[in-house]
């Protein structure tokens, strides 16, 4: 099963253990020339830590690595990039301030008389974007692009090493459309066919299927096996991962929409027009006490400008909102707080996730903003409802007191989640909820989703997989180029749904 031959790194039972966690025990792993390999596995399984121990971030408790068949010790990120492995980390390490072309080049700009050649290095940043089909002007300020564009920036900045013959790639789709996920696809057998091997982590198996000719699977610390991809069905695969099969999901595999189980109760919310210039174009939407609305859209559609306004994020030019019976004069997150609604936001990194605190606190952290800060929450409480949501989501960490900076990226995800559910809100809007999450937790918090709305809440569901929009949502509305194009709501064919989204409705 496990074949080495030709392998040109090879990783031979590798232990890494962390207060309280063992979070690899005797892994083995190798890869080959030429070829992508898929690393999967759920949520805290090892993945990023075993990449961590192979590009030096982490040193092994015990193992050994080779390459080209001698035996290495890999000292520090910096060695292993002079070996040729270069990575793009799960949590990308950019400087949003920085421009995308000094984002790529730091610490390797192009000198000319000693000083830094801004504009070779302008120019060469503007054509390794434009390898990865993406035109844009390199010298504005990374944090003014989508996520998107900031995820294909670290992709440019890993590949300009000249010695690179190892890529790694810890989720790097996570953020990505189906557009660009198939660009990057199309630059990942370039250079798989140039003499690149990659290492390649997604939670989308539909991608690993697509694009790999290996897989290896971790479950809890520990290697499940090596397959070939061509020759491993997609359940057993699953069944591999979660270490029980997938029947229990199977409920969740009909499409909400001609549901008729569910009582569509009063209007907890209601916008008029509410629009705002350049985000947004004017828009209507009541939301029902007991319905999930999912948002269809591509990337850049106008999903999280719409959320935005409907939490108070952004405030409109035009329209009215309406909740509960009354008019909203004051537009602020912390006002829409305490009017019952919550917003779980996408950018974990940006706009949600405090990294040095820890679970518990992050988790209680809506909950005391609403309660304010003079009344503040007794610890006790704090830790009952952190061990609430820890066993509710199963977010994997040996304790509450646990910082979010040491849990794995889908389990950082589970606690922002937590923290919107903590508030227990009337509405509660979620953009990209199970970004970074695991087929088993995913089917999971789409259950929970659907839960919320049995008790009487309304759900806004945003997503970019339209499957687990169909499965959760009640109601759809699809968004295209900021703008509200069409609601469906009972029997709807998918290709209607992806019609509108892309404009080519017939
Ligand atoms: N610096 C650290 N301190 C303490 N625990 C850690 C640290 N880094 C990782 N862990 C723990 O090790 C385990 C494995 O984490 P890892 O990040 O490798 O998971 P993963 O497979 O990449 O998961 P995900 O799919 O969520 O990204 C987790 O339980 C995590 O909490
Ligand atoms: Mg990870």
């Amino acid at each position: 099963m496990l074949n080495s031959e030709n392998a040109l790194i090879t990783m031979k039972g590798i232990h890494k253990s962390f207060p309280g966690v063992q979070a690899l025990e005797d892994v083995d792993f190798n890869l080959r020339r030429e070829e992508i390999h898929a690393l999967v596995g759920e949520n805290g399984a090892g993945k990023s830590t075993l990449i961590k121990v192979l590009t030096g971030v982490e040193k092994p408790d015990k193992g050994m690595i080779t390459l080209d068949g001698k035996e290495i010790q890999i000292k520090s990120t910096q060695h292993a990039q002079e070996i040729g492995i270069s990575t793009v980390y799960q949590e990308v390490n950019l400087c949003p301030n920085l421009t995308v072309a000094e984002n790529i080049f730091i610490g390797r700009e192009p000198h000319k008389l000693g000083c830094v050649d801004w504009k070779t290095m302008n120019q060469n940043a503007g054509q390794i974007m434009k390898s990865l089909d993406v035109d844009i002007d390199v010298t504005r300020a990374l944090g003014s692009f989508s996520v998107a564009i900031q995820q294909m920036t670290a992709i440019a900045r890993a590949l300009i090493i000249s010695s690179a013959r190892i890529l790694i790639l810890d989720e790097p789709t996570s953020s990505l459309d189906a557009h660009e996920t198939s660009q990057l696809f199309a630059v990942m057998r370039k250079l798989k066919k140039d003499g690149m091997s990659i290492i390649f982590i997604t939670h989308f198996l539909d991608q690993v299927y697509e694009v790999t000719d290996r897989i290896t699977v971790l479950r809890n610390g520990k290697l499940v096996g090596t397959y070939e991809t061509a020759t491993l069905p997609r359940l057993d695969l699953i069944t591999k991962m979660i270490g029980r099969s997938l029947t229990e999901f199977e409920d969740m595999t009909k499409t909400k929409l001609e549901s008729s189980k569910h009582i569509r109760g009063d209007a907890l919310l209601k916008a008029r027009d509410l629009g705002q210039m350049g985000a947004i174009e004017p828009f209507d939407l009541e939301l029902h006490a007991g319905e999930v609305v999912g948002l269809a859209g591509l990337l850049g559609s106008g999903r999280s400008e719409l959320a935005a306004l409907l939490f108070g994020t952004e405030k409109p030019d035009f329209g009215t909102l309406t909740i509960s019976e009354k008019a909203v004069t004051d537009f602020s997150p912390l006002a829409s707080i305490n009017r019952g609604i919550g917003l779980c936001p996408e950018d974990r990194k940006a706009e949600g996730i405090v990294d040095d605190l820890s679970i518990r606190e992050n988790i209680i952290l809506a909950m005391q903003a609403s309660r304010g800060w003079l009344r503040y929450l007794p610890v006790q409480k704090q830790y009952e409802i952190a061990e609430h949501f820890i066993k509710l989501l199963n977010i994997v960490t040996p304790s509450a007191d646990q910082l979010v900076k040491n849990l794995s990226g889908g389990n950082q995800q589970k606690v922002i989640l937590a923290r919107w559910l903590a508030i227990n809100p009337q509405v509660l809007i979620l953009d990209e909820p199970t970004r970074g999450i695991d087929v088993g937790a995913k089917a999971e918090i789409q259950k929970l989703v659907l839960s919320l709305a049995e008790d009487g809440k309304a759900c806004v569901f945003i997503s970019s997989e339209l499957d687990e929009v169909l499965r959760t949502s009640h109601r759809i509305v699809v968004l295209r180029e900021r703008e509200k194009i069409n609601e469906f709501s009972g029997e709807v064919e998918e290709h209607k749904i992806m019609q509108a989204m892309a404009g080519s409705e017939v």
